[in-house]
């Protein structure tokens, strides 16, 4: 089942029987654009929604974007996504992707699918990083390809 209304990036209610993506950003990832460039890049979370935006609007999909630096947020998040019939849900758990059970417990209480994603790759960086909870019930992971991460899950989120 897909959503009938979602709230879009202009604040906005659509009407449109339109499926609707939830994509979910975790903590400090507010700071994009000048938090660690080499590692990140320069793409600002803005910059981020704006092309998902588009790319979603040209597919007949709405896109419901949302940064909070609180767990409690992400997991409440994911609950809606479930409530509202999103057709899935893009998550950037950034650091609580590796320490936190309750995201992953929030996963597995969905249906909706929940695709991994990530700017770098976690798994060329340090140990503590290799670990993610949110892997263990992500329909797919998709990192280290920068801003274009969130892209590629869009497309494949975009086909289900
Ligand atoms: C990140 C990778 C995480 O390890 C890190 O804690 C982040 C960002 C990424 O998008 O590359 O905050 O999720």
């Amino acid at each position: 089942m897909c959503a009938t209304a979602a709230l879009t990036l202009s604040g906005e209610y659509t009407l449109a029987d339109q499926p609707v993506i939830f994509v979910l950003n975790g903590p400090n990832l507010n700071l994009l654009g000048t938090r660690e460039p080499e590692i990140y890049g320069t793409d600002t979370l803005d910059d981020i929604a704006g092309h998902l935006d588009d790319r979603a609007r040209a597919a007949g999909a709405v896109i419901d974007f949302r940064q909070s630096n609180h767990e409690g947020h992400l997991i409440d998040w994911l609950h809606e996504a479930q409530a509202v019939g999103a057709k899935a849900v893009l998550l950037n758990a950034a650091g609580y992707t590796h320490t936190s059970i309750a995201i992953l417990d929030a996963i597995k209480a969905i249906t909706v699918p929940v695709f991994e994603v990530h700017l770098s790759d976690p798994h060329q960086r340090e140990n503590f990083r290799h670990l993610s909870y949110v892997g263990m019930a992500a329909k797919a992971i998709f990192a280290g390809h920068g801003a274009k991460s969130y892209e590629l899950a869009l497309d494949v989120a975009l086909q289900l």
